[in-house]
């Protein structure tokens, strides 16, 4: 047909592959190398009202919740405006108070999340400002909204998101790009974020190259009917991604926690049979991190590490080296090799990948 496997053996397996494209399209024509700006028209916002806002509340569901926790981490870093995401679900029926100083952004890769699309007609009704972060174009949340951003991924098909995560989650690289130039980012470190922006499609591109022993981990530890996944701050929703893309394809159960959370709870599950996937990008808490690893060591718990340099002290026993990029950039590469390692863990279990069993690719039903 017009949109095939391209010679993958699955739809999932090429969405994953074609994400060095994906991002390029996400990015072209929005990176400004002279003025160290996002150019984002579709925004159809004022310099004036863009600095009007006090505060960014993101809604969507599941994976693109996920996304809107990387977003809301990379507004308040780079532009300094408080800003939190919400699952649309939840938003719409907890009566919402809509504050007129807020920017509410709703994201969707098929635009067509009735949810999402519900929170977004609430909003509208409440006088709230809502842009979109939407892939499919001309969808029905894409027509609701004031404004917003493209993806331009292109279509997805299999049911677990992957290119529209990492783009969407590159859309609020921009976003929070522009917002910070517009306050108190400076040319230099906007330049920072352009050139650092610029540099992920190669660097994903290293990171698949990677596929064939991410795809022997996946065998290793797809034999556990149970796996933890931790990161903290920045690492937390990748963590949470990185467990829902398991769950969701390949059926073992994961769970995601706050690393700074397990000794108020999980730890007690920790042992030999539940192994742990831990996000330990080289930033300013990498010391904390490697903490929770020897604790988690301890205990006599597996750990996969997903990181920037094998942590030493045999603190893990299998590291996932991932290319580094600016620190708040880093959880857009480290999310790819978990969608790898879900993807060959469905492969080894002899899942349908595509369309894993209970769930619709995009839900349309309340
Ligand atoms: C992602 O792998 C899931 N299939 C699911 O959580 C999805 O992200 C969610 O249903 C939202 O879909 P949307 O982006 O099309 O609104």
């Amino acid at each position: 047909g017009h949109y095939d496997t391209g010679g993958y053996e699955h739809y999932l397996l090429k969405e994953i592959s074609e994400q060095p494209e994906t991002v390029a399209r996400t990015l072209s024509g929005r990176l400004d190398e002279r003025f160290h700006i996002a150019h984002l028209g579709g925004l159809n916002m004022d310099a004036r009202e863009t600095r009007s806002f006090r505060r960014v509340k993101i809604i969507g569901c599941g994976s693109a919740y996920y996304s809107g926790q990387i977003g809301a981490q990379l507004i308040e870093e780079l532009a300094r405006i408080p800003a939190d995401a919400e699952p649309a679900s939840e938003f719409r029926y907890r009566n919402p108070v809509v504050d007129p100083d807020t920017l509410y952004v709703a994201i969707s890769q098929s635009g067509e999340t009735y949810d999402t699309l519900a929170a977004v007609q609430e909003l509208k009704r409440k006088g709230g400002r809502v842009i979109g972060i939407v892939n499919a174009v001309g969808s029905a949340i894409a027509r609701e909204v004031d404004g917003g951003i493209y993806l331009h991924a292109g279509p997805e098909v299999s049911v677990a998101s992957t290119k529209a995560f990492t783009s969407t989650a590159i859309a609020f690289a921009l976003l929070a790009l522009h917002f910070g130039r517009v306050h108190d980012l400076s040319p230099a470190e906007g330049r920072r974020i352009v050139d650092g922006l610029a540099k992920l499609p190669a660097q994903i591109e290293e990171i698949l190259e990677q596929g064939p022993a991410i795809a022997e981990l996946s065998r290793k530890y797809a034999v556990h009917p149970s796996m933890m996944f931790v990161g903290r701050v920045r690492g937390y929703p990748v963590a949470r991604e990185g467990a829902q893309k398991l769950k969701e394809i390949s059926y073992i159960h994961a769970e995601a926690y706050p690393a700074s959370e397990l000794k108020h709870g999980p730890l007690a599950l920790i042992g030999p049979e539940l192994p742990t996937v831990a996000i330990v990008p080289d930033d300013e808490l990498l010391d904390k991190n490697l903490t929770t690893l020897g604790e988690i060591r301890a205990r006599g718990g597996r750990v996969l590490m997903i990181g920037h340099r094998e942590p030493g002290a045999k603190l893990a026993d299998d590291v996932i080296v991932v290319p580094r990029n600016e620190i708040e950039l880093d959880p857009i590469l480290l999310t790819i090799p978990l969608q790898l390692l879900a993807y060959h863990a469905a492969v080894a279990l002899e899942r349908d990948v595509d369309k894993p069993r209970n769930l619709a690719k995009s839900v349309t039903v309340e």
